[in-house]
């Protein structure tokens, strides 16, 4: 029987991996500190959880659940993986419906004191749509926002955007006129942003598109609340975060979450770490790995959204192969726009040729990859988890930024930290073996390497005893404690 005085938090993520890595993260932490967790996956994802990584995956210590909810689109095999904007339709009427099933059900459950009762939701920063469930019953609720605060800043400004009427987009024209190209100088903290830069859902000539109105409106909510739970530490976005606090005054940085994870959760690491995985790892690769010298390998992986063009996958793979470099390559499944057959004929023909100097899997663990000596190099798309697994490794990057948050990332990446450089969009196999070079021996790559090392150190004082990451969680559990009550 559960004391009923007990805070239980009840975590719900977008359904994506990328966002369900940091949410689960944020509740192991929550649990350490004496929390009730429920973490909410959608049936389709639990399923792909347990079939990648088993039963185990999903059942936590006795007061940690895990709980389901339906999105209202149809489960299927043919399903694509990555269906932003039918998911976002679907939703705020079918999740929200089954989200306030699932927190009766809790409740019910409370008063039979099986669980203590829900004292507050943690939802992610675009499922904010949950707001109604909580404020129908009285629950207090607070937005964890995935991507990085300068991303969170440019969203911050989709309004003013719209009224100084550089979006929606006149017409189609604009993607390719050089229009993207304007620069912008108002947006505090961001000198030299062009509109190229800022999180993509904008880009858009529909007034009435699904992913713009569904962001617009996602950071609308959360801004009722003044209050966020951001994946960052203050030292790495400081002027972006004061820019931020003036809107939201309770504003908790406690990133990067995989390392104050690390510190809080050490002794459940090996079974925690990557319980969440939505595609089956290859492990194999580690063992690949040991038998490499130490920072040889360039590590390639684009995330779980990104979907590429055949030609962009074969400029990719012969400018890897042209580098003469040994490389990780992640090809998930899905990667390619209607990969097929093709992708086959392209690997092995492709490996045969490259032989023991490249290794290709599906869905590897990234952050025991970055983690490896023998990985000097990470060409990713930016997503936010991979920039910070990345400087928690002290790795430095090539850039290839793909949408939403990804191009501001780059930006500062390359910019303000000093620790990646950029691939153009329109990718080249010429470029790609240049840069590789470039980072993997020439001098603008030792300077970028340095100052990875340096991020690395900083990233570790703020989640250490002491530091900002560290200090903000135990003021995060206060003010979830406070409201709880
Ligand atoms: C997207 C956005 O780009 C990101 O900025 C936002 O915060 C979340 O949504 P995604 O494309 O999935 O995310 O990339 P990323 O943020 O890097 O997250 C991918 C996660 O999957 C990382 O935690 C990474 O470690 C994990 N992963 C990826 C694996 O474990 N194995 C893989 O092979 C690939």
């Amino acid at each position: 029987m559960e004391s009923p005085n007990r805070p239980h938090a009840v975590c719900i993520p977008l359904p994506a991996q990328g966002h369900i890595n940091p949410m689960l993260k944020l509740a192991k932490l929550l649990h350490s500190k004496g929390f009730y967790i429920t973490f909410v996956h959608t049936e389709f994802n639990y399923n792909r959880v347990v079939k990648s990584r088993g039963p185990d995956s999903v059942h936590g210590p006795n007061d940690f659940g895990f709980e389901t909810v339906s999105d209202g689109l149809p489960s299927t095999n043919q399903r694509r993986i990555i269906d932003l904007p039918d998911l976002c339709v679907s939703m705020p009427i079918h999740l929200l419906q089954s989200f306030r099933g699932l927190i009766t059900k809790l409740n019910a459950n409370s008063s039979s004191n099986i669980i203590p009762p829900v004292s507050c939701i943690v939802s992610d920063g675009v499922m904010s749509f949950t707001m109604a469930v909580a404020e129908e019953f009285g629950i207090p609720e607070i937005f964890l926002f995935t991507p990085s605060a300068c991303a969170m800043l440019g969203y911050l400004h989709f309004d003013e955007l719209i009224e100084r009427g550089y979006f929606p987009l006149k017409d189609e024209s604009c993607l390719s006129n050089g229009y993207l190209d304007t620069e912008i100088d108002w947006i505090p903290a961001m000198p030299g942003i062009q509109l190229k830069h800022l999180p993509t859902f904008i880009r858009t000539t529909d007034k009435n598109d699904i992913m713009f109105n569904y962001n617009l409106e996602s950071i609308q909510n959360a801004l009722k609340t003044k209050t966020l739970i951001l994946n960052t530490f203050d030292e790495l976005e400081q002027q972006v975060l004061d820019a931020i606090k003036i809107k939201f005054p309770s504003l908790y940085t406690i990133g990067p979450l995989s390392l104050l994870h690390q510190q809080h959760c050490q002794a459940n690491l090996a079974k925690s770490e990557n319980e969440s995985n939505l595609w089956e790892e290859d492990m194999s690769c580690l063992e690949w790995l040991d038998k490499k010298a130490p920072k040889s390998v360039v590590y390639v992986n684009y995330g779980s959204f990104v979907i590429m063009t055949h030609e962009q996958l074969s400029e990719f793979a012969w400018g890897l192969a042209n580098s003469n470099y040994t490389f990780l390559w992640v090809i998930r499944p899905d990667l390619v726009l209607d990969g097929g057959d093709d992708m086959i004929i392209i690997s092995k023909d492709f490996m045969e040729k490259i032989g023991d100097r490249g290794m290709l899997v599906g869905w590897c663990p990234q952050e025991e990859i970055l983690r490896h000596p023998s990985v000097g190099g990470f060409l990713t798309h930016c997503g936010w988890n991979s920039v910070l697994e990345s400087i928690c490794e002290g790795v430095p990057m090539i850039c290839w930024p793909f949408f939403a948050d990804q191009q501001l990332n780059c930006v500062y990446l390359c910019r303000e930290w000093g620790i990646g450089l950029e691939i153009d969009s329109d990718v080249r196999r010429e470029k790609v073996e240049r840069l590789v070079k470039e980072l993997m021996e020439g001098e603008k790559g030792n300077v970028t390497r340095e100052k990875a090392f340096e991020w690395k150190e900083r990233a570790e004082n703020a989640t250490k005893n002491g530091g900002s990451s560290y200090i903000n969680l135990d003021l995060l559990v206060m003010h979830l404690k406070q409201e709880s009550v």
